[in-house]
């Protein structure tokens, strides 16, 4: 039978070690809107995991809406085409509001998301994504909080995908070349 977890050359970052930074995040995010109340902005597919997680480790009033963007399709490069698959209907005006990424890679798809939400004059919005990849950035963007810095790897689990396939698995993990170049 076929295991997923096969197609992964060696584990990034294990369960224990992600659930350790996301209690971390939880921690710092909680004492920087301490007395706040916080919309936390949940970007699908990827982040569904690590919000799940993020949300359960924060400790301020939080309500949780999703948003839907996709840039990749099949593709391990990004398609620089940011589409806005769904939107949320919550008003954010004058409210402060997290977006929370999987991973931030070239960048194409935070920029995006934030110059559509700037527009809606929120009291703050802030960025956190659970992994970050530097070197690849296309535009001059940064995180507020960032989980983990990540060398130019295609890594899978706990969320993000290849062709759809692999968020399930619960560490990260390098795919395996063969996968992605087949
Ligand atoms: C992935 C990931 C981020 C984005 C990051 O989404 O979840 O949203 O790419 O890459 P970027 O910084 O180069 O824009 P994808 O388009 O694969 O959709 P998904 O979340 O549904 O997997």
């Amino acid at each position: 039978m076929r295991n997923l977890a096969d197609d992964v050359e060696k584990i990034l970052l294990t369960r224990d070690e992600i659930a350790e930074k996301v209690r971390e995040l939880g921690a710092q995010i909680s004492a920087d809107f301490e007395g706040e109340e916080v919309i936390v902005a949940c970007v699908l597919r990827g982040a569904f995991v690590f919000c799940a997680d993020l949300v359960r480790a924060l400790t301020v009033p939080a309500t949780i809406e999703f948003l839907s963007a996709s840039s990749y399709g099949k593709a391990s490069v990004s398609s620089g085409n940011v589409q806005i698959k769904s939107d949320f209907e919550v008003d954010i005006h004058d409210k402060n509001v997290l977006l929370v990424e999987d991973i931030m890679d070239s960048g194409l798809t935070l920029n995006r998301l934030k110059e559509m939400l700037q527009v809606r004059q929120p009291r703050s919005l802030k960025i956190v994504a659970l992994l970050d990849k530097p070197e690849r950035r296309r535009v001059d963007l940064q995180a507020d909080y960032i989980g983990f810095t990540i060398p130019d790897e295609f890594v899978v689990g706990y969320g993000l995908d290849y062709a759809s396939q692999y968020r399930q698995l619960p560490d990260i993990g390098v795919l395996k070349p063969e996968i992605y170049t087949a």
